[in-house]
């Protein structure tokens, strides 16, 4: 009889991310004209196209014939053809034709597993399920990115570290006055708090004890059924132009398990003139300090072993990162308790 290691499953279920929920997979543009986009998600590669009507498609990047990477191939009157030897899937996951061979018995089977698709903002999300929510719930977005009072800026970043590293990032506000402190708005403050955690309607908040309003000084996530997300505020100085700090929201795609890719949407609240002056400057002044910071981020995790998290000792400033972390290995045991459970009555 084999026995079963819970332990160890909820453990590579929350290292290879958590099944059950949508993810920013790309961003919009990059999914357009006769090229299929290829990307990866928890480990899996995944295509994506518009259909003629501009509509996205996700399936399995996968060819039914014989396994080539539908990606490779071409979008054709809204399907697409694989490379190899040109079979034609449709966004249903059905083979519409396979050109080199006459009335083949694979045309109209449903053969490849397609996936929930949705746009936003500038980014294609994509619904990976799990047993126990095989359908997909609502996307919750941050209320920033229905507002019209914001506006903002997508920004993605492919980081070779796994996104528990990433989450753990944005959990922790006192790595900013340490880690950025010579960037441009992050030198201020004191270099020394304590650090406090409250519960919020749908995550919780870490916060300095010391200050807000100085530095990168809080972060709080909101944990929804099917999505998670957080947001934190970079103070900017007047120099910045008009619609004071920046608020980050932030987005973390597991590609596998040693990859994550970072959605980050850089928003003011600002409207009317205000606001194209103020996109104006950000391209063509303030990118490209964020991108210093993002790449300070990017070069220390990258630096951290994988098995940091084994060996590490953590202290008082580290409750949001318990925090996250508690809340994923929950969220996996539920997964992996109702996965049990289906096979065991399958048995
Ligand atoms: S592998 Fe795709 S058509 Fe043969
Ligand atoms: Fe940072």
């Amino acid at each position: 009889m084999t026995v079963i290691d819970k332990k160890a499953l909820i453990e590579e279920r929350v290292n290879n991310g958590l099944l059950g929920q949508w993810y920013p997979v790309a961003k919009s543009v990059e999914v357009k004209g006769a090229r299929p986009h290829g990307v990866k998600a928890l480990g899996q590669k995944l295509v994506l196209w518009r259909g003629a009507d501009g509509k996205l498609n996700c399936l399995d990047d996968f060819c039914p014939h014989r396994g080539a990477p539908l990606s490779f191939g071409e979008v054709r009157d809204g399907n697409i053809g694989c490379r190899y030897h040109g079979v034609i899937v449709d966004g249903d996951g059905v083979v519409v034709r396979v050109p080199a061979m006459p009335e083949c018995a694979l045309e109209g089977r449903k053969a490849v597993k397609t996936y929930e698709v949705t746009e936003s903002n500038d980014c294609v999300f994509v619904y990976i399920p799990s047993a126990e929510q095989p359908k997909a719930p609502e996307l919750v977005l941050p209320k920033e990115m229905t507002s019209e009072e914001w506006t903002g800026f997508l920004c993605t970043a492919l980081w070779g570290t796994n996104y528990r590293y990433a989450l753990d990032n944005l959990a922790d506000p006192m790595h900013g006055c340490y880690l950025h402190a010579e960037s441009f708005t992050l030198a201020y403050g004191s270099k020394q708090d304590l650090m406090k955690l409250d519960k919020t309607e749908t995550g919780f908040r870490v916060e300095r004890v010391g200050q807000v309003g100085e530095n990168f000084d809080w972060t709080e996530f909101e944990v929804h059924s099917g999505n998670m997300f957080c947001f934190l505020d970079i103070p900017y100085p007047p120099a910045a132009g008009p619609g004071s700090f920046m608020r980050i929201l932030g987005f973390v795609l597991p590609v596998d398990a040693h990859h994550c890719k970072v959605f980050f949407w850089r928003m003011r609240k600002v409207t009317g003139l205000a606001r194209e002056s103020w996109r104006f400057l950000y391209r063509a002044r303030l990118e490209a300090n964020h991108w210093h910071v993002l790449e300070q981020d990017r070069v220390m995790l990258e630096g951290m072993p994988d098995d940091a998290r084994r060996r590490e000792m953590l202290y008082q400033h580290d409750l949001g990162v318990s925090r996250i972390r508690q809340i994923l290995t929950r969220a996996a045991k539920t997964q992996v308790e109702a996965e049990l459970a289906e096979s065991e009555a399958a048995a």
